[in-house]
């Protein structure tokens, strides 16, 4: 009996169990009611009874044994066959296209801006977005009630309780940083300024509530409007290409002296005239002039030893004419069959 015992141990040894089909072969061998165990413990009462205490216990212990491998094989198998951790692949079905995303064309535009007057030695300012009368407009040289003031319109920051204080507000123009670049720099300066701007303008293809800006200053001795002439022509041929008209027309703002709105020719619709170039044959892209003695004055600079030039243009207007969007919303919109066309640009 006892050698009985030794065969069948070592026969449990031996079973290799490496699918189903040999787990439950195992099963029904050495732990099932039939198999060689029954036998054994049938075999049992034929046993003298002075053995059979001792066989008894040798019996149990190889029951154990069986029992044992069986269970750690049973985790085993089921584990590699449980059907939620596999992946099922069907190779005939068409990839996924692997899409990048693409750098939204204002941001693009405006890195160009960047790079087109870094290589002229302008540097990158910031300032604040929420601002407060004296940057947007006072120190610009707008006078208090004066109508200039209306060709921005203004946001103003409401209180809590809803009172609206006119003196806090969304800046309208990049101009603010100027201000606040003049009084904390000495010259000579040399920098643009790009950045948000509000306007409590009705939103459509031409005009926005909310729009970026680049502003450009420039103070040094000697500054003339030649060298802003120059500067624009250079950014408008680097931007747009080299066959770009460029005219400089008349206007005003109060913070410059002599001013003049700067033109290109519409590539829209290459100067025969369409909508967007309101049938002239030439968009607007900025406007400049040289820098008002006052403002100068209002931040500290001597105006008798220091002159200087300022231009401001709006980032989706130069975006519009480079890639030919004929709708300022779309920049607002996130409609990716937009944005895609972008990609790797
Ligand atoms: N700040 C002006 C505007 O928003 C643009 C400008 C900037 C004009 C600097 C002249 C000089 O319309």
């Amino acid at each position: 009996m006892l050698d009985k015992i030794k065969e069948i141990q070592q026969q449990i040894a031996d079973f290799t169990i490496d699918n189903k089909e040999k787990l439950e072969q195992f099963r029904i061998a050495y732990v099932g009611r039939k198999g060689a165990m029954a036998d054994l413990f049938d075999g049992l009462k034929n046993v003298i009874q002075e053995e059979r205490r001792a066989v008894g216990a040798e019996l149990n212990a190889l029951k154990d044994l069986a029992q044992t491998k069986f269970n750690e094989f049973q985790t085993i198998i089921e584990a590699s066959s449980d059907k939620s951790l596999e992946v099922e692949f069907d190779l005939t079905l068409p990839n996924i296209p692997n899409l990048n995303g693409s750098v939204h064309p204002l941001t693009l535009v405006r890195a160009r801006i960047i790079e087109i007057f870094e290589k002229m030695g302008f540097n990158v300012s910031d300032g604040p977005e929420i601002e407060s009368d004296f940057y947007n407009f006072t120190a610009l040289n707008f006078p208090e009630n004066h109508p200039a003031r209306e060709m921005q319109d203004t946001f103003f920051i409401e209180k809590s309780n809803g009172e609206i204080k006119d003196d806090i507000l969304l800046r309208t123009h990049t101009s603010n940083v100027q201000i606040r670049l003049m009084q904390n720099k000495k010259p000579p300066l040399r920098s643009i300024m790009p950045g948000r701007v509000y306007r409590n303008e009705a939103i459509s293809a031409r005009a926005h509530c909310l729009f970026h800006q680049v502003e450009g200053l420039y103070i040094d001795k000697n500054v003339g409007f030649k060298d802003l002439k120059d500067t624009l022509y250079h950014f408008a041929k680097e931007m747009f290409g080299k066959d770009t008209k460029v005219r400089y027309r008349p206007s005003y703002f109060p913070f410059t002296e002599p001013s003049a709105e700067i033109d290109i020719t519409c590539l829209i619709c290459k100067g025969k005239g369409c909508n967007v170039c309101k049938y002239t044959g030439w968009v607007e892209i900025a406007g400049s002039g040289m820098v008002d003695p006052n403002v100068l004055e209002n931040c500290g600079i001597d105006s008798k030893e220091y002159t200087g030039f300022a231009f401001g243009m709006g980032i989706e207007r130069i975006t519009m004419l480079k890639y030919q969007i004929k709708d300022l919303r779309l920049f607002t919109e996130n409609d990716v069959r937009f944005l895609r066309q972008f990609e790797g640009q």
